[in-house]
């Protein structure tokens, strides 16, 4: 496999990215959640080697990237009226809907479910791309499974590199965690449901299709057992290889003061504001939630590469606003410190 490496997101490498696809290679994509793994949707070979590159089990299924919402009919069986509503106010944008899929979607794309997940990126090179590859991409995130999703080609480069034709560079990631996955394939019995707290709220959901969408655990009571699998619903994964403890805030800086006392180096990812004890490798997040989850990722890295035994990430606001930064770091936590296979 030829190894071009990081490329600027420009005409020319977005052309040969397309011919790498088109012969089954994978390409490193920029999105403005996080960087996918992509390959071409259609071929289930090139599809099987995203998973052999990110060491993610076969039954997981990926989200199928679209240059434009008329492509949609192309992969999903059925689209009901609001899928297509959400796709005029979100696409391109951080919404997967969840779709009863047409018979030719391979199953590596799927993982053997009736079910295909689809969004339209909202990168101007990833839709290059789409544009020029002219159908769906597969893509998973771009980091090994169960480990934190890059936002910056530098990250897919080191993490992933052997396994591309190219990594196409198109900044860091704007977004800075993934996609909003809504469910609409189960609306006859569940209603909509969201499988993935993103940046698309619930209640910008509910202000297009008039109805509020249940979050994953309500909808479990309601037939749960037919929900399909998805693996950022693992209690364990977004996650740093060093222990990790979300803190309170009033507790931060003591708890920190008392792990270093004790030969614990000691990192923290704290909010705007706060001032701890010398020997704490702190990073500064952003107080507002689009900065704090544009950067959140990146810090996660950061601390992680930092030669720490435990990082304590200062607990973030209850408040809706902040649900999606929330999933994350709650399983992060749960997965920081297992060894890859454990996750
Ligand atoms: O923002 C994003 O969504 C990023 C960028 C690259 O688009 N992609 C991403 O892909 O996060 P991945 O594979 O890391 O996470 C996709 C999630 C998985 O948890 C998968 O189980 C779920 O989407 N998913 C995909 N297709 C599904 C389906 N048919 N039914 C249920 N869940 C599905
Ligand atoms: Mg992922």
């Amino acid at each position: 496999m030829r190894l071009l490496g990081v490329v600027p997101a420009q005409e020319d490498n977005i052309q040969s990215a397309a011919e790498a696809l088109r012969a089954g290679e994978l390409v490193g994509l920029p999105t403005e959640t996080v960087y996918g793994l992509a390959a071409d949707a259609r071929n289930p070979v090139a599809v099987r080697r995203i998973f052999a590159a990110k060491g993610r089990p076969a039954d997981h299924p990926l989200i199928v990237h679209l240059p434009a919402l008329d492509q949609l009919s192309q992969w999903a069986a059925a689209v009901p009226v609001e899928a297509v509503a959400l796709g005029r106010a979100f696409w391109p944008g951080p919404l997967t809907l969840i779709l009863k899929r047409q018979p030719h979607v391979p199953d590596e794309v799927t993982g053997g479910q009736d079910t295909v997940g689809v969004r339209v990126p909202a990168h101007p090179a990833a839709l290059a791309l789409l544009a020029a590859f002219g159908s769906g991409l597969a893509a998973p995130s771009a980091n090994r499974f169960g480990r934190i999703s890059p936002t910056t080609a530098a990250h897919v480069a080191e993490e992933l590199g052997d396994a591309v034709a190219m990594v196409i560079d198109g900044g860091a990631c704007e977004v800075g965690i993934e996609s909003t996955i809504l469910d609409l394939s189960r609306l006859d019995t569940c209603g909509p449901v969201i499988l993935r707290p993103g940046a698309i709220s619930a209640d910008a959901i509910a202000a297009v299709i008039g109805q509020r969408p249940l979050g994953r655990a309500e909808s479990e009571g309601a037939g749960g057992a037919q929900a399909p699998r998805v693996a950022g619903a693992l209690a364990a994964h977004y996650a740093p290889r060093t222990p990790m403890r979300l803190v309170e805030p009033a507790a931060l800086a003591d708890e920190a003061g008392r792990q270093l006392a004790a030969g614990v180096r000691t990192g923290v990812l704290a909010r705007a504001g706060a001032s701890f004890p010398r020997g704490v490798t702190v990073r500064m997040a952003p107080a507002d939630v689009e900065g704090y989850a544009h950067a959140l990722y990146a810090n996660l890295r950061d601390l992680d590469a930092a030669e720490l035994d435990l990082i304590l990430v200062e607990a973030v606001p209850l408040e809706t606003a902040w649900d999606a930064v929330r999933d994350r770091l709650g399983r992060a936590a749960v997965g920081a410190g297992l060894e890859q296979d454990e996750t």
